[in-house]
């Protein structure tokens, strides 16, 4: 039977739970650090596992197992384009992880400012998406910072006067690390395009959260990372076929100067990229349970089943982040971002907070005791701590929630935190 993907009454936790062995594992512990690593299904530890007992050898050999590492990393790149709706699959390139990706593209882009040097930054983000292209002042490049407002947001109000002529790309993130606040994209893509410049959009930490498109969202280069949807380290690079073909990068002299080899210098982690399929596959079966289709994955629907999923994933994670923001609120707590239950359409289930008379340390420590893992500290974003007025090194507590997070375990976090306050 169907499950309306925004009815998230019917969202079917339980059974996805059965899916990861690692919350088996754990027993009573709480994952609520998912945006430092999230748990894998069955079907992504197998798929490795299969991976590393039957094709563990180099791509390029004429033997059965060689051709079968080929296939897969083919299978993948299907996979992952048809999860961010990419026109075609080769402008998916796998790698290590998120930040070597950006680093990339950026030492590209420093080669090609010619008269557009600057490069716009955010304070929202994700140091990896700031160091980077900081690093192309020693190029040449003169760096503008659109800074989020006193509430934890993007505006592109504040965007439109810092494009011009002179822009060469602008790099921001789909939605914050630390606080969960999402960036209108679609619209940052439009004014960056309307002034000539190009967009670069760390979509790392959004992505567990709900569904990408490229397409829509406009975006010239889109990077994510394995660990936080459900899969092993790794990390994915997409780009728009004309803009990756423009790149210089760095490759072997016997790699062809074409996406997505051009980006892929050396060998990546295959067993890593064999897991990252699997879990598109995961997903695509969620959205067909969701969609109320028969059968496990049909890469005919892959694309639309991931969708599904993701919304669906979307609807209910909604119903998280309001029940965590409305338990959190009389205990006094500073939310840092959106606060408010009502407006939960424009955040992630990531919430970023102090407690009066607490330490982040304290409050982290009181919820290990009683086997629920957050964390504290400035989550990687030291800019956006001070741009929020907390310190870098001591920062905020941030829970962050998954889909196969329940409500249950949020008031199980809420009575610790509850008793801690009560002390
Ligand atoms: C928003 C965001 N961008 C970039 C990164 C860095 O990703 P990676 O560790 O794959 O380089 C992270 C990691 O947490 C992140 O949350």
């Amino acid at each position: 039977m169907a499950i309306h993907p925004h009815d998230p009454c019917a969202f079917p936790v339980d059974a996805l739970r059965a899916q990861f062995p690692a919350l088996r594992r754990a027993g009573k512990f709480v994952f609520f650090d998912n945006a430092a690593g999230a748990q894998i299904p069955q079907r992504v530890l197998d798929a490795v596992n299969l991976h590393l007992l039957e094709h563990n050898v180099q791509r390029g050999g004429r033997y059965r197992q060689s051709i079968a590492v080929e296939q897969t990393i083919a299978r993948a790149r299907e996979r992952v384009a048809a999860l961010v709706n990419a026109q075609r699959s080769e402008e998916v390139a796998f790698g290590m992880n998120a930040t070597s990706f950006i680093r990339q593209v950026s030492l590209a882009i420093g080669q090609m400012l010619g008269g557009r040097e600057e490069i716009i930054v955010t304070d929202l983000d994700h140091e990896a998406n700031v160091a980077t292209w900081l690093a192309l002042e020693r190029m040449g490049a003169v760096i503008r910072w659109w800074h989020a407002r006193e509430d934890g947001r993007l505006y592109t109000d504040d965007l439109q006067p810092l494009l011009g002529a002179r822009t060469r790309l602008v790099a921001c993130t789909l939605a914050s690390n630390a606080i969960g606040s999402i960036v209108d994209v679609r619209s940052v893509s439009a004014l960056t395009h309307a002034a000539g410049g190009e967009l670069f959009v760390d979509a790392v930490h959004y992505g567990p959260h709900g569904p990408i498109d490229v397409q829509a969202l406009g975006c010239d280069y889109l990077v994510c990372s394995g660990y936080k949807i459900f899969s092993p380290h790794m990390g994915f690079l997409w780009g728009r076929h004309a803009a990756l073909r423009a790149l210089p990068t760095f490759r072997e002299q016997f790699i062809p100067d074409e996406p997505p080899g051009k980006l892929e210098a050396g060998t990546f982690i295959y067993e890593n990229v064999a897991g990252m399929a699997a879990a598109v596959d995961y997903l695509a079966s969620v959205g067909r349970r969701i969609g109320g289709s028969d059968g496990d994955v049909d890469p005919e629907t892959l694309r639309r089943d991931c969708r599904e999923a993701m919304l669906g994933i979307q609807a209910y994670e909604r119903t998280l982040s309001a029940a965590l923001l409305e338990r959190l609120k009389p205990l006094g707590a500073r939310i840092y971002g959106i606060a408010d239950p009502g407006r939960v359409h424009d955040r992630v289930p990531t919430v970023c907070f102090t407690l009066p008379g607490r330490s982040p340390a304290q409050i982290v420590a009181a919820a290990a005791q009683a086997d629920i893992g957050i964390r504290d500290g400035h989550m990687y974003a030291p800019r956006l701590m001070q741009r929020l007025g907390l310190a870098a090194d001591t920062g905020a507590v941030r829970v962050s929630l998954a889909h196969y997070n329940t409500h249950a375990e949020i008031d199980r976090l809420a009575q610790v935190l509850e008793r801690l306050c009560a002390r």
